[in-house]
């Protein structure tokens, strides 16, 4: 069970640590003030129905009330420690799971963390502003929620910092706080972390997209060597759903709506859909290219020595490693990536540990894809005959072999003119943005009621009803 008594409630036996105690309660408060500046907006005095986390077992994890976010109990929870587990991949297999971390790998292991650790604070400055063009209550709560719980990501990581990596990790653990997403001077650290998510369809997208890089990271972490690591990052994933959850049905429900309304009036044209207030399913492709491409980005480069280097010392797995049936040591295995060679992209072996990157990505493509065509069923269901796609993987990327070239979402190479040319055909405009965000000019938050250009949930929070007062504005 999770203490709660305790400042920072924790399942960690925090209090017999006095040093780590203290050094954590120095950094809640500057925590606390990043969440009052860069935290949802105007929402500090709201109470808002959250779940909060009881315990770390699968049936009993989570708890719902009514919560002012300041005082929501961020805090840190790892799950229970298996004493046999080992280290099962890479050059140290076999050996037990390391419980303090290995000298020779302590900054990779550091950078690792930081990383990760980046990402949480990043996507709550993201979605800041959003609460004042939220679509209803249930949507306000689950932006809410999903905030909270990043808020919770970053403890996770600071935890992991203050406890193992003494000084270094006590300064990495404020410059946490200091970065900001998008920001000239100071960024966070991942690209699609420092673009803006203007709107209620991109924050879906964020969550359906880049939640799910999210959950990757945190599967292949969750294999992690460093047993600390993986135990926190365990008890992440169980949170990280509900932000996908959040995201896929936010789309079907964009979707829902507009394919009721083009079906009813029998119109398929986009500037027709637009002028009944709801968002044409070409504007939703867009998004989704947009959204796709950048977030594939984070995988990092095709083919990477830092990759296999962090495979072979153990401390990042692959995606559910311990079922795969291999050697988990990859020394003899190959991989296929793709290039592009004289205007063709080609396909080329390469030692399997080097291609961990794109083998990860790949297996978040297979996912995304499943979820794609769920929406597409939405759109089959209505009779209507329009086919969301998901483009090329080479398509609008800036990161790995794909960088420099100019694919379209079909998967052939441009020159750069050509693509341009076409570009605003398959990546949101300035015009598309502002049609998306004039539906969303102000927020819907009657008992209720929702706007527009979405269609209600199947049900609500916790089995409570849709006319739910899920947020109290005080
Ligand atoms: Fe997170
Ligand atoms: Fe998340």
């Amino acid at each position: 069970m999770i203490n709660y008594t305790e400042k920072i409630p924790n399942n960690v036996d925090l209090g017999r640590d006095r040093v780590l105690q203290r050094a954590l309660e120095h950094w809640q408060p500057a925590y606390m003030g990043w969440w009052y500046d860069m935290g949802p907006d105007e929402s500090h005095n709201y109470e808002v129905y959250l779940r909060t986390a009881i315990s770390v077992e699968p049936d009993g994890w989570a708890q719902f009330g009514y919560v002012k976010m300041p005082d929501y109990r961020w805090g840190i929870f790892l799950q229970p420690r298996d004493e046999k587990r080992e280290v099962n991949f890479g050059a140290h297999k076999g050996q037990p799971a390391w419980q303090e971390v290995p000298g020779e790998y302590r900054s990779t292991l550091r950078r690792i963390i930081v990383t990760q650790g980046d990402t949480e604070p990043a996507s709550v400055e993201q979605q800041r502003m959003l609460g004042a063009s939220c679509p209803s209550m249930y949507d306000l709560r689950n932006i809410f929620q999903v905030n909270v719980e990043e808020g919770r990501h970053l403890w996770a990581m600071v935890y992991l910092l203050h406890r193992y990596f003494g000084r270094d990790g006590r300064e990495e653990a404020e410059s946490l706080l200091a970065r900001r997403s998008g920001d000239t001077d100071n960024p966070r650290i991942l690209g699609a972390f420092n673009e803006p998510t203007p709107d209620w369809l991109a924050f879906y997208m964020f969550t359906f997209f880049t939640d799910r890089d999210g959950k990757f990271q945190l599967c292949a972490l969750a294999e992690s060597g460093f047993d600390p690591l993986s135990r926190t990052c365990r008890f992440m994933l169980t949170e990280e759903a509900h932000h996908m959850f959040v995201g896929e049905t936010g789309v079907s429900r964009i979707i829902q709506r507009t394919c009721e309304l083009m079906k009813e009036h029998k119109l398929d044209d986009p500037s027709d859909v637009r002028a009944l207030g709801v968002i044409d399913l070409q504007t939703i492709q867009k998004y989704l290219n947009f959204h796709y491409s950048v977030t594939l980005d984070l995988y990092g480069s095709d083919v990477s020595s830092n990759a296999a280097n962090y495979f072979t010392s153990g401390l990042k797995g692959r995606f559910r490693e311990t079922k795969l049936e291999d050697d988990h040591v990859l020394s003899e295995t190959e991989y296929p990536v793709f290039e592009v060679v004289s205007g063709k992209i080609v396909p080329k072996s390469v030692p399997a540990l080097t291609a961990l990157n794109e083998r990860l990505r790949d297996d978040y493509i297979e996912e995304i894809a499943d979820g794609v065509a769920r929406w597409q069923r939405v759109i089959d269901n209505a009779g209507i005959p329009f086919r969301l796609t998901l483009p090329h993987k080479g398509f609008h990327r800036e990161i790995g072999n794909f960088a420099g070239h100019f694919i379209s979402p079909e998967g052939e190479v441009l020159s750069e003119e050509a693509w341009k040319k076409r570009e605003s055909q398959w990546l949101p405009t300035p015009q598309d943005h502002a049609f998306v965000q004039s539906l969303m000019s102000g927020r819907v938050v009657e008992l209720g009621k929702f706007a527009n250009w979405i269609a209600p949930p199947a049900r609500g929070v916790n089995n409570q009803p849709l006319n739910f007062e899920y947020v109290r504005f005080n």
